[in-house]
């Protein structure tokens, strides 16, 4: 029997180079060697306040996205998150097993309750949902007891977090899950935003000009590159006081599947505006043959979710079910 892989994008948003780089790319490979299990996080996207309609709109966008990028629904069962209910089920019973103490640590939960606190100045408007986010993606983990979970590098603490709640639920209720590993790409598990190369590029950004959404104007992508923010030297070698410079060595060599090295000495002689025009141009044509794709998806997505929810409900509820039994609930 193979061994199974599960992982999801929270529909909070237009998907981003970020999220193809950190993360699709590992499934898509992953696709070929094991059972793998890929959903959209909808319930996920409601732990801040989104528009309804933003929310079914991203879903159909993400889902469809996920197709044109390569994953094969006869290789990766996809689903949408809500049309899985074992994962709301599993989320209570993971959220007895977990402490406040584990959850107030999580960065993301601090930096995203920071800011709501920043904008209205009172903590205690920070939603409960927020707070008791990563315990969901534990229960949507453990329902496919995979082996391995590709993710850029923003969800290792709640990887880790996940291993140790599999551990506790383990020897607590004498269950036998796997702790699962996070699978983490060696070159771009990290793309930053291009115009504060410090920073993380997040589908959440508010600057639009900080991403390149997989849906751009290929033409509109191509000029985000050229105002990418760099540095003055004009001189292409890797260096982390470099950010922005090699923040495109990354996405360059990312995307032509060559090592940042190789990335490096292709650049060595030449200028910053050469280094934007050829990333820009790469950029460019990689979205122009996903687009071509998402066209002929974006109508078919109703049928491949419908099978792929049945085959993740058979699943999921056979491995709550032994939860369910082990807790005294069944
Ligand atoms: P999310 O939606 O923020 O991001 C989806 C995936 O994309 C990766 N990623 C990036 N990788 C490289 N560079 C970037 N700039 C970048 N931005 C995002 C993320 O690391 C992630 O792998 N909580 C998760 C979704 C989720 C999940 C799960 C993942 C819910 N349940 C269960 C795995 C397993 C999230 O919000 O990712």
């Amino acid at each position: 029997m193979l061994e199974k892989i599960v992982s999801g994008i929270t529909a909070t948003g237009k998907l981003t180079l970020g999220n193809y780089i950190g993360s699709i790319k590992n499934m898509i490979k992953l696709q070929n060697d094991y059972e793998q299990y890929i959903f959209v996080a909808d319930l996920h996207a409601l732990t801040t306040y989104i528009d309804p309609k933003e929310l079914i709109e991203n879903k159909k966008n993400i889902f469809a996205l996920y197709l044109a990028c390569g994953l094969d629904p006869q290789k990766t069962t996809l689903f949408f998150q809500s049309d899985v209910p074992a994962h709301s089920e599993l989320n209570w019973i993971i959220t007895t097993i977990t402490n406040m103490g584990e959850l107030s640590k999580m960065t993301q939960f601090k930096d995203k309750s920071q800011n709501i606190v920043k904008q209205d100045n009172k903590t205690e408007i920070i939603p409960t949902g927020l707070f008791v986010y990563p315990a969901l993606m534990i229960a949507d983990i453990i329902l496919y007891n995979p082996k391995a979970v590709p993710v850029g590098i923003d969800q290792k603490q709640h990887l880790e977090l996940c291993q140790k709640i599999v551990k506790r639920m383990n020897t607590k209720y004498h269950l036998n899950f796997n702790e699962p590993k996070p699978i983490i790409p060696k070159i771009g598990n990290k793309i930053k935003s291009l115009v504060n190369p410090e920073q993380k590029m997040s589908k959440s950004d508010k600057n639009a000009n900080a991403s390149i959404y997989l849906l751009d104007d290929p033409e509109v992508a191509y000029k985000k590159i050229q105002r990418a923010v760099t540095d003055s030297e004009n001189k292409i070698y890797i260096s982390e006081e470099k950010p922005g410079v090699l923040n495109l060595l990354t996405i360059f060599a990312s995307l032509k599947d060559i090592s940042i090295e190789e990335a490096e000495k292709h650049f060595s002689n030449k200028t910053y505006k050469d280094l934007k025009e050829e990333v820009g141009e790469v950029v460019k044509q990689f979205l122009i043959e996903i687009q071509k794709k998402y066209q002929s998806y974006i109508q078919n997505i109703d049928e491949i979710a419908q099978a792929g929810a049945k085959k993740a409900n058979k699943i999921a509820s056979e491995n709550l079910l032994i939860i369910q039994k082990a807790f005294g609930l069944k």
